[in-house]
């Protein structure tokens, strides 16, 4: 080893670091969130998520052309419905929220790829991601309506469905009824490993899907567990996932690792709300360099085996870009 090797000969200098280096962030490897409510010329502040609004459908066909000019050309759609009710009957109404800013986004930016989540919590009156009977969430009730509502998706124009519910059988279900209408081309990218997670905390104020009762521990999944992850995983691809999911990504960068290793499909990885409020609220103390924290974190959530990111900043690196 030593005196031969001297590993600093390839730090030398910014060229030959960027000669020799590993993992790359790119644009394209980067999927933006977007909040979608009523209304018009709509563009209203998430408190705790500093740059993020709830935008109109009009406001967010303005934020995303921003961001496709400046190579940002995937986004996941998130609906803000006006009904709630027990049945989450505006998730799967082909004239909801996000089937007409689908329609809409479509048509102005035919060449993005749209995402959408495929959830009922947004759209349910006690804010459960699925339907409740005595108490429970039914699995199989909610399976049958996150189908018709991913259905709904395609139909209006999404490339591809991403169900973030956690429950049992929902990928094939929806790989089934996506099938027998036609819809064969339209992808699943699965939020697989997700994990109940207090990460979540300021989306639920940006989605006003905090559940009204309980918690969602039955059915997302104990930060503690490993191999549960795994199985998850190759559970939703023999169901047909095109993409899976570990979310949040921070704290399991070792489960990206993990599904890089054993899987052969890409891998996606949400850098969620939470982990974009400490960035931000700690940059705005001046405790930490926020450019230089940000890219750190999404750098590593790459090496950790991440083909694409999901994440709120996708906007601030657009714009600097
Ligand atoms: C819907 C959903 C959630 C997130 C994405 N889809 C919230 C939850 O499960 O409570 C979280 C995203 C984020 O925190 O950025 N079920």
């Amino acid at each position: 080893m030593y005196p031969t090797h001297r590993p600093r000969r390839l730090r030398r200098n910014a060229a030959v670091r960027s000669l020799v280096r590993e993992t790359h962030l790119q644009n394209e490897q980067l999927i933006y969130p977007v909040f979608i409510s009523e209304g018009s010329e709509r563009q209203t502040p998430v408190e705790s998520m500093p740059g993020i609004y709830q935008f109109s459908i009009d406001g967010a066909i303005g934020e995303c052309s921003v961001l496709y000019e400046k190579g940002i050309r995937n986004f996941l759609i998130f609906g803000l419905p006006q009904q709630k009710d027990e049945n989450a009957s505006s998730a799967y109404d082909d004239r909801g929220i996000v089937q007409r800013a689908l329609r809409t986004m479509r048509k102005e930016l035919p060449d993005s790829i749209l995402f959408t989540d495929v959830c009922l919590c947004p759209y349910t009156d006690h804010g459960h991601c699925g339907i409740v009977k005595d108490g429970i969430i039914a699995n199989d009730e909610s399976v049958e309506l996150l189908a018709r509502t991913a259905l709904s998706h395609a139909r209006a124009g999404a490339d591809f469905v991403a169900p973030s519910d956690m429950m049992d059988g929902r990928v094939g279900a929806i790989r089934s009824i996506l099938d027998e209408n036609g819809l064969s081309d339209i992808g699943i990218l699965s939020y697989s490993a997700k994990y109940s997670s207090a990460f979540y905390g300021p989306f639920r104020e940006a989605a006003h899907s905090a559940p009204q009762f309980g918690d969602r521990k039955t059915h997302q999944m104990d930060p503690a567990n490993r191999l549960e992850a795994l199985k998850e995983m190759e559970s939703d691809i023999q169901e047909g996932a095109d993409i899976i999911m570990v979310k949040p990504a921070l704290s399991y960068l070792d489960i990206i690792r993990e599904a890089k290793d054993r899987f052969i499909l890409p891998i996606a990885a949400y850098n969620v709300s939470g982990e974009y409020s400490m960035v931000k609220a700690a940059a705005m103390k001046g405790w930490v360099n926020e450019r230089a924290i940000r890219d750190e974190i999404l750098l590593s959530i790459r090496r950790a085996g991440a083909d694409m990111i999901i994440t709120y900043f996708a906007k601030d690196l657009a714009l600097e870009s």
